[in-house]
């Protein structure tokens, strides 16, 4: 059975249809790539999974359980976590504050373990590089490190399944090249990875397998080098030459 199903999704906003007819599986333990032009429904399909909508048609299963159009809390609650694609941090609160209020969140139902708490807080700290900056201010980190802070804050949460929305957008290289280096410690860590990417050469070289979606449909699917290959890819994201963001 596969960690995540999704069946058949549709999910409209008016007369434009931002995922049509989407068929998907996660299996446990992959870091699975979702790649697409601008505007062919790769936030609005994590927006589905987690919650935020409900789809018109077609259902999530996780796990085996249904959880088409259940409330962002319940979702998390079944260890789902997700980054989006703005980096939103509280921005007066340290680093360390930042993770704890997301790790106290996600065990408000066990008793005060204070120490255990504190150590997950400073693995996840340590897992995505910025423990030594745990008293700063998260407004005053550079753009890559509250970024990564965003990925603690997600991990955190002690999750099954992380899904990520463009978490290399506005990196430089050598941050970017932290970042996929913590993805796959993630995923070494036991969460099952869906990656959301506009960096190419980050999503191929990360994953194990890419999905590819165009107009709201999955287009393509399989091993980064099969579908780099693949025409239909090439021709309405690959081959454009076009700067996306
Ligand atoms: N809440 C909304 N109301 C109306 N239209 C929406 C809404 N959310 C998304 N859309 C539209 O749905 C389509 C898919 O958007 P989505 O944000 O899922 O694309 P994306 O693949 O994540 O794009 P990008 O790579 O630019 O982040 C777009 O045409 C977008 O304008
Ligand atoms: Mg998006």
């Amino acid at each position: 059975m596969a960690l995540l199903e999704v069946k058949r999704v549709w999910k409209h906003f008016g007369g434009l249809v931002a995922v049509r007819d989407l068929d998907l599986e996660i299996e446990e333990g992959e870091i699975r790539g979702l790649i697409g032009p601008n505007g062919s429904g790769k936030t609005t399909l994590f927006n589905v999974i987690t919650g935020i909508y409900r789809p018109d048609r077609g259902s999530v299963v996780y796990r085996g359980e249904d959880i088409t159009g259940k409330p962002p809390n319940v979702v998390t609650r079944k260890l789902i976590a997700r980054t989006f694609q703005q980096v939103s941090l509280f921005g007066g609160f340290t680093v360390m504050e930042n993770v704890r209020v997301a790790s106290h969140m996600a065990r408000r139902a066990e008793t005060g373990d204070r120490d255990g708490e504190q150590k997950s807080i400073m693995d996840a700290l340590e897992l995505v590089g910025i423990a030594q900056f745990k008293d700063k201010l998260a407004s005053d980190l550079p753009f890559g490190h509250q970024r990564a802070l965003q990925l603690a804050i997600a991990f955190a949460t002690r999750p099954r399944l992380l899904l990520l929305d463009e978490p290399l957008s506005g990196m430089n290289p050598k941050e970017t090249a932290e970042m996929v280096h913590v993805i796959r410690r993630i995923r070494e860590a036991g969460v099952t990875v869906w990656w959301i990417e506009h960096n190419v050469t980050a999503i191929m070289g990360g994953c194990d397998k890419v999905s590819v979606l165009n107009f709201g449909q999955k287009i393509a699917e399989g091993k980064p080098e099969e579908v780099q290959k693949d025409q239909a890819v090439i021709e309405s994201y690959l081959g454009t030459g076009e700067k996306v963001a």
